[in-house]
């Protein structure tokens, strides 16, 4: 070993680039976009500086704009002008987010339009899907009825012309459920990104405040898996697999990167959603001057991929896209 073996040699400024086992690139990410039907200009969110809730008529100018970035993915989410409670404007022929799907396609269409299946923006008390009693006689979210919802959801959104699904309510039985539904009504080559393993994480709070889906009662966690859990995450992603999911998911991304490397494993494509809390801390740290905002979010995407990740949903794309140009 040492002073024979001396690993900064490989280290030189020149040599470094030789050696760089992982890359990321613009075509790795995933830009997620909140399309608002009650609004007619962008605007902020607070706790996400740098995000927009857009109006569904931009969405053409939004698409133009990212495809010129260099991104070729957007996932998108929708805010609706009427919440109930059976969401039933998550599944209108003409609402908000598949007016924008539609848009996007329109205007860019070879750009990959991924939309998030959920119910949680357009339940009036918040939950991912249909609230009631359950046979143990609480109140909860009702897993079998909440399938049917999310088979509605999931066709309506490829019949907008969505590229791909991505359902992320965390039911049992979801990707099979949907994977039939979308067969039937004639998408059998529209693929399923299962958000397979997501954790009930309090990462997800500044995109309460970006989709309007905060929880009126209770909480994620009889749905959402419990963060300190690493071999049920394993289950989850295999069955998942096993209902025919094409992608699998690991949410949030950073603090999950053991559970990453071992999803991996399966086989299939992993996705990695770095979310709305890990984008905002850098966010924030970088506002008071703490970190380099720059090198802080691609060191976190580069570590995310290194881990196993083969696409990453990030609030970052636009940036890292430029950045990423910028170093070339
Ligand atoms: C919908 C959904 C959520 C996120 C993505 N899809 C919210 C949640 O599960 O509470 C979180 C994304 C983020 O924090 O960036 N269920």
């Amino acid at each position: 070993m040492f002073p024979e073996r001396r690993l900064r040699r490989l280290r030189k400024r020149n040599l470094q680039p030789l050696f760089r086992e992982t890359r990321i690139d613009a075509s790795d990410l995933v830009m997620p976009l909140f399309f608002d039907e009650t609004i007619e200009q962008p605007v902020a969110i607070t706790s996400m500086p740098g995000q927009f809730r857009y109006p569904v008529g931009d969405a053409k100018s939004v698409a133009e704009r990212l495809k010129s970035a260099g991104i070729s993915s957007v996932l998108l989410f929708g805010v609706p002008a009427e919440k109930d409670a059976a969401a039933h404007s998550a599944y209108a022929e003409n609402g908000g987010l598949q007016r924008a799907v539609a848009a996007v396609k329109r205007a860019c269409p070879e750009m990959v339009v991924i939309t998030d299946v959920c119910a949680c923006e357009y339940t009036d008390h918040g939950h991912c899907g249909i609230i009631g009693e359950t046979s143990s006689g609480e109140i909860d979210l009702l897993n079998d009825p909440s399938l049917a919802l999310m088979q509605k959801i999931a066709v309506s959104h490829a019949r907008a012309g969505a590229d791909m699904v991505a359902p992320s309510c965390m039911l049992d039985g979801q990707v099979g459920a949907i994977r039939a539904a979308l067969d039937a009504a004639g998408y059998a080559d529209v693929p399923i990104m299962s958000y397979s393993t997501k954790f009930a994480s309090a990462f997800y709070g500044p995109f309460r405040e970006a989709a309007h889906s905060g929880y009126s009662f209770g909480d994620r966690t009889t749905y959402q898996m419990d963060p300190a859990n690493g071999r049920e995450a394993l289950l989850e992603s295999e069955m998942d697999a096993d209902e025919g999911a094409d992608i699998l998911m690991v949410k949030p991304a950073a603090l999950y990167l053991d559970v990453l490397a071992k999803i991996r494993e399966i086989g299939l494509p992993v996705a990695a959603y770095q979310v709305s809390g890990e984008y905002s801390q850098i966010k924030a740290a970088a506002e008071r001057g703490w970190l380099d905002e720059r090198r802080c979010a691609l060191e976190s995407l580069t570590c995310i991929k290194r881990a196993g990740a083969d696409l990453i949903i990030t609030y970052y794309a636009e940036d890292a896209a430029r950045w990423l140009h910028e170093e070339q």
